[in-house]
């Protein structure tokens, strides 16, 4: 973010990105760690077979290096849920190295481990489902992990292990170990002004991992780039460190503002994950042997048979070794396995799944009361206006601008009475100004960030000079929780949520525009330790609070810039400072689904761009794209022009009004895709090759996507298209056009016309989706209305789908069992509505009013509707021979009840 540095007054953003902020971020070749890693000698680790103990929870090894004498400890557990978890540590480090809290949600259930075959030369574990085993091999060491008989994954297939003891500062002073001209950047780094001081001087670790008969990988957001990772042998490696790029560039590996270390493999047969957990600065090269030049020059004749396979080489400033490997197989039991060990989705309140209206800023009550109004004059459906910095007293969060926003609880109220919410922001610096209370506080208490002297660190951002809260201690955010009770924080009411910006964190004039990593958290942590889980605790934080606030009864909405693995229970990110061109649209649709993959299932991009103006067209294809996307939010920077949706004309306004009022009436749906992302850690928004995990030409795509299992989304992000290029996968699949009911058969690549109000979206065949019907201003009332269901029907006539209800906004479905799961299945001419979940209880007189089914061949001779306890009703129904699409109406079927429609 260019901004000046003064405190207080108006930040100056250029609208152009431009080249000034080029040089601040770091080239990995300008990161000491990695250097010495990528051109150390070769390290020739053995396993110390011997050493071998069996607990009850994991085998251990100790690992040796001959040369340094480096004596490892390694820890191979099991879990329950097919995952095996590998732990490197010191064998006996002078002081226990940083292992990253918070991120595991539970102990995972670990297997017992048994010794299935020994040699000199390996040793082979197996434990009780006796599917996998791990062989552990003396020398070189290295760790395959097998099913049956197929060696899946080897870590140290390559011999990169990599670990870097920590050193007492005085006794490496005294034996030499600790060179004043640190070239290697042992004890101290200097990029550009900025200078490290390494307080254990240099800890890093690294590994390397073969991924067997896999050809492409993908995950490890945030980048800006494809969804297949990219071979790195020749350009950048993977960098993961929260940062804030403003405009980022794009199909670059530089990180941006969260990290999630999860990268997943995938082929025909397989899905596998392998998750590093690590929150240090760390980098992820790929290689892909299936992109070796080699391989392809030599002769066909002499070539050997080399099965494919992926080698990924992970390295981290620092931590321990602590890498867990996901076996799948398949891609939903990997985002189970994933689930289940950094926790599933939060179910989002209804309300944020709507459209949310921001800018950087709306200028008053009034201005915001305008808004808000125009929405209904134009019949545009949304549920959230947000208040960005400027609503502050001198951007001190939890206080409002006296002169701009003198009645926040009477616009709140306003808000309210239309079943509406406002989002405030809320930044992780604290402006330092010891007549506010809440510095004081926060100083007096503890609980700023101490810089490498024990000072509590300055850093300059929106404020002017601030410190920064360190939510890594449990006491911090408690106290920072107990701010958004509404009693303490002045002028909120029940239907303020929050937001949490630059929170990588972000500081002006910082090294990489964050914060010192010699900087010191709660603990004695070094700042370099935990910098990727920053934003994550503050996220965490805000959560709890808006959780305490209401007793715990209400679910929480917090948006956050920067996150990490697990951040998807606290709730939503974004994709942070896009710019509004055709690029960043295009760009928006693989990085919110790379987030999908690694378990950031509530995302989205910002609508229209929030760098420079939008023109019309790409406004509209963006509202196009934002709509199918998780997190549907409009936002623009202070500086360019407004662009509230009625502003470019009627035709503007009406297609994306058109879209709106589509994801409105689509609701019920994402709903319940996320109940599932909730219950199964299965993603909403699902690359294609998840849904077609056999379908090697799905594995590239990355310009459409599944929502769910039905619905197949092509946004158009071309300028002036008159056409796109759809791919309709599965050879034996059915497509149908949602706007037109067309038909399609799967296997394909379909040319469809377009025009400027096209969204490409189809239903899959033997798929079932509930939408609501009819307009509503916003969810609340959208709730109110009949639902109608689309059943497509497959090659066989049958469909299945779902549909979860619950009060969309409390944890009564938690606490009470107050939701309902329906199934609706069709088969030989007959669909059923039973009950999918025996535990739910909840009373609701929602109404199913219509029913389409679409493949039904000719037209039927009686339409039959059972309801036990009364008596057969004949409905009225319509029949489109040319689409072959039957509309059964009028039906008024209790959602709640069983019921059974049957067509002859
Ligand atoms: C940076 C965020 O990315 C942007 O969305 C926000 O408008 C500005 N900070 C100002 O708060």
């Amino acid at each position: 973010m260019s901004a000046s540095m003064e405190g207080e007054s108006r930040p100056v953003v250029s609208v152009v990105p431009d080249d000034a902020g080029k040089d601040k971020f770091k080239k990995h070749d300008q990161v000491a760690f990695y250097r010495r890693q990528m051109q150390g000698p070769d390290l020739r680790y053995r396993a110390l077979l011997d050493t071998l103990v069996l607990t009850e929870r994991r085998a251990l090894f100790e690992l040796l290096e001959p040369d340094t004498q480096r004596r490892l400890l390694l820890s191979v557990a099991p879990c329950r849920s097919g995952t095996v978890r590998i732990l490197i540590d010191e064998l006996q480090p002078f002081k226990a190295r940083y292992r990253v809290p918070d991120v595991i949600t539970g102990e995972p259930q670990c297997e017992q481990l048994r010794v299935e075959r020994q040699t000199k030369d390996s040793v082979t574990l197996t434990w009780s489902s006796g599917r996998h085993r791990v062989c552990v091999w003396h020398l070189p060491f290295r760790l395959e992990i097998l099913s049956g008989d197929e060696v899946v994954v080897t870590f140290n297939s390559k011999g990169k292990l990599w670990f870097e003891a920590l050193q007492d500062p005085s006794r490496a002073a005294s034996n030499g170990s600790k060179p004043q001209d640190d070239d290697a950047g042992l004890w101290k780094e200097t990029f550009q002004q900025f200078v490290d001081i390494k307080a254990n001087g240099p800890t890093s670790i690294g590994a390397d991992l073969r991924l067997h008969g896999f050809s492409h990988v993908y995950g490890l957001p945030e980048h800006a780039d494809s969804l297949q990772l990219r071979d790195t042998s020749e350009g950048a490696p993977y960098r993961l460190y929260n940062l804030d790029v403003f405009a980022y560039a794009l199909y670059s590996r530089l990180g941006l503002y969260g990290s999630v270390p999860l990268l997943v493999a995938h082929k025909p047969d397989r899905t596998v994950g392998v998750f590093w957990l690590n929150a240090s600065e760390t980098f992820v090269n790929v290689h892909y042997s299936s992109s070796d030049p080699q391989a392809d020059q030599t002769p066909p004749v002499k070539r050997r048979r080399v099965q494919l396979h992926t080698d990924v080489h992970w390295l981290s400033e620092s931590g321990v070794i602590d890498c867990m490997i996901l076996l799948g197989p398949d891609p939903q039991q990997l985002f189970t396995q994933y689930a289940q060990l950094t926790g599933y989705q939060a179910l989002p309140p209804l309300f944020s799944l709507g459209y949310h209206q921001c800018r950087w800023n709306y200028n008053d009550e009034a201005d915001v009361r305008a808004v808000d109004a125009g929405f209904d004059r134009h019949n545009i459906p949304y549920d959230v206006i947000w208040l960005d910095i400027e609503h502050t007293d001198g951007k001190r969060y939890f206080t409002w601008d006296p002169a701009l926003f003198p009645d926040p609880v009477g616009l709140q109220r306003h808000l309210e009475q239309k079943k509406r919410k406002l989002v405030v922001i809320s930044d992780p610096h604290i402006k330092v100004d010891p007549d506010w209370s809440l510095y004081c506080e926060a100083r007096d208490g503890g609980h700023f960030v101490k810089d490498r002297d024990g000072q509590i660190y300055q850093g300059s951002c929106w404020p002017g000079e601030s410190c920064y809260l360190d939510y890594s201690s449990p006491a911090t955010r408690a106290w920072y929780s107990r701010h958004f009770a509404l009693n303490k924080y002045k002028g909120s009411t029940p239907s303020l949520f929050v937001w949490n910006d630059m929170n990588e964190p972000s500081v002006f004039g910082g090294p990489e525009q964050t914060m010192p990593k010699d900087a010191v958290h709660y603990g004695g942590w070094e700042h370099r330790e935990l910098h990727n889980l920053y934003g994550f605790y503050q996220h965490m934080a805000t959560v709890e609070g808006l959780i305490t606030r209401s007793g715990g009864s209400e679910r929480p909405f917090v948006l956050s810039r920067s996150f990490f693995a697990g951040s998807q229970r606290f709730g939503a990110v974004w994709t942070g400072d896009n710019v509004a061109t055709w690029e960043y649209l295009k760009i928006s649709i693989p990085m919110v689904l790379s987030l999908s993959v690694a378990g950031i299932a509530f995302c989205g991009a910002d609508v229209g761009g929030f760098v420079q103006d939008p023109e019309p067209e790409l406004l509209v294809r963006w509202y196009q794209a934002g709509s199918l996307q998780p997190f549907f939010r409009g936002h623009s920077a202070i500086e360019t022009k407004r662009r509230e949706p009625w502003l470019f004309g009627d035709e503007v306004t009406a297609a994306i009004r058109a879209v709106i009022q589509q994801r409105y009436c689509l609701l019920p749906y994402w709903y319940t895709l996320f109940h599932q992302a909730h219950t199964s850690g299965l993603p909403p928004l699902r690359p294609l090759w998840v849904e077609f995990p056999r379908e090697q030409s799905t594995f590239t795509v990355d310009n459409q996507y599944m929502i769910g299992g039905a619905l197949l989304a092509c946004p158009v992000t071309e300028p002036g298209a008159q056409e796109v290029t759809v791919v309709l996968p599965g050879t034996s699949e059915i497509w149908y056009d949602v706007h037109s009911a067309e038909t399609y058969k799967g296997g394909k690549t379909l040319t469809l016309p377009v025009t400027l109000d096209t969204v490409p979206v189809f239903q899959r065949g033997g798929s079932v989706v509930p939408r609501a019907t009819g307009s509503a201003s916003c969810t609340a009332e959208l709730q109110q209305l009949p639902l109608s269901i689309t059943v497509a029907l497959n090659s066989d006539g049958g469909a299945a789908g779902e549909l979860y209800l619950d009060d969309g906004h409390s944890f009564s479905y938690r606490d009470r069992k107050a939701f309902c799961l329906r199934r609706f299945s069709m088969l030989s001419g007959r669909l059923l509505s039973r009950n999918a979940s025996e535990e739910g209880d909840f009373e609701c007189d929602g109404v199913i009013q219509s029913v389409t089914i679409l493949g039904v061949k000719s037209k039927p001779s009686t339409v039959t509707v059972r309801v036990s306890g009364t008596k057969d009703a004949s409905p009225a129904f319509q029949y489109t021979e040319a689409h072959h699409m039957l509309t059964v109406i009028n039906l008024n079927l209790r959602v709640t009840m069983d019921w059974e429609i049957e067509i002859c």
